[in-house]
């Protein structure tokens, strides 16, 4: 009877959905906030990190797709479909398989890692490789949608943004107060729009005393909200956030605007080296894209930016199971040893002599 309810029902009041929607859920949410020493010692300041990787299917969606699935099932749909990376298929197909209904997943050809693949397919989607990059998939899924009875639940869903908010409130309960900054990865922009939205609302209830300044942080090669242009050929090994002309493009400016946040560019070295980073420091493994966040706080203190004395939170938002192929890669071909089963050879080889 002390489950953590998963967050519709933990924050039921707080949610713009119908009335009464039965939670379609996997308990997501209630994720852990870890203390960073490293990132704390670094920076002079108090940085946690919100690891949503500990959610049931791996990522943050899990908070936006409880809503949209339980809402789209309340009102009746039989299918749901969405474009993804990855992450989003991953998601919906769990929810879908859990509330009975068919879940259809739109995916650009070769560009998503064997781990969410994998997700979709075992939860029983209809897996269809597009010919073309997550923004095409996004304009065949809106099609879809427009067209047949199936319903919509990318973050243009705005129940989408309704469940992701809940994060905001988990981290201002956890902290007693809203930090001073908010950093997190950014793709296709929804995620920085739910937690501002979240923050917002926390504050206007008075629950917390301050809104924190969001940052915003995407790769080189997919950096539409900091050059202000759409990508039309976006490319980076994060292939999560690989997004050239995201959807909440106006929500996410007016976070940063409104926050007097602001969005930057990394290069797939700087996001990949944070990755390795943060799981060989702080015990945390998360996916490439994942590690913005933390490759973007590096980036700020190491061109003279100070967090000093400041509570930094830096959301981490998938689990690095997702993609051992790309984590692997920074590695070269062989990072084990193999040796007899020989105490004197397995010492030797762990430096142990
Ligand atoms: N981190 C991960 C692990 C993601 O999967 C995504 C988005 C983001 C960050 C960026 O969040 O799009 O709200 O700005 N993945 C989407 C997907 C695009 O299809 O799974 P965003």
């Amino acid at each position: 009877t002390h489950q953590w309810r998963g967050v519709v029902e933990e924050y039921r009041d707080l949610l713009e959905i119908p009335e009464g929607t039965p939670a379609v859920t996997l308990r997501e949410g209630g994720t852990p906030l870890v203390h960073s020493e490293w990132l704390s010692g670094h920076t002079g300041a108090e940085v946690w990190l919100k690891v949503e990787g500990d959610n049931p299917t791996g990522s943050f969606k899990d908070r936006g797709m409880t809503a949209a699935i339980s809402v789209a099932v309340h009102e009746g749909a039989k299918a749901v479909v969405c474009a993804s990376t990855g992450n989003t298929s991953a998601s919906m197909a769990a929810y879908a398989a859990k509330a009975g209904i068919t879940p259809i997943v739109l995916v650009p050809e070769g560009k998503i890692a064997a781990g969410k693949m994998a997700q979709a397919i075992l939860h029983g989607a209809k897996v269809i490789m597009v010919r073309g990059n997550f923004d095409a998939c996004l304009q065949l899924a809106r099609g879809l949608a427009w067209d047949h009875p199936v319903a919509l639940v990318n973050s243009v869903n705005p129940v989408r943004l309704q469940g992701q908010k809940t994060a905001s409130f988990e981290v201002v309960d956890f902290l007693g107060d809203a930090p001073d900054f908010h950093l997190l990865p950014v793709g296709n922009a929804g995620n920085v729009s739910a937690y501002w939205l979240g923050y917002q609302e926390y504050f206007d209830l008075g629950v917390s005393t301050r809104k924190p300044r969001m940052r915003g942080f995407q790769a080189e090669g997919a950096a539409p909200l900091v050059t202000g242009e759409p990508f039309p050929d976006p490319e980076t090994k994060a292939t999560a956030i690989r997004v050239g002309n995201p959807a909440s493009w106006k929500l996410a400016e007016a976070a940063a605007q409104e926050s007097e946040g602001r969005f930057r560019a990394l290069s797939d070295e700087q996001i990949l080296s944070a990755q390795r980073e943060l799981a060989s420091r702080d015990g945390v493994f998360v996916e490439p894209a994942s590690a913005a966040g933390v490759a973007g706080l590096l980036a700020d203190v190491a061109g003279g930016e100070s967090y000093a004395g400041s509570t930094v939170v830096i959301t981490v938002t998938g689990h690095g199971l997702k993609d051992t192929v790309t984590a692997l890669e920074g590695f070269g071909p062989m990072v084990e040893s193999v040796v007899d089963a020989d105490v004197n050879a397995a010492a030797e080889a762990a430096g142990l002599l």
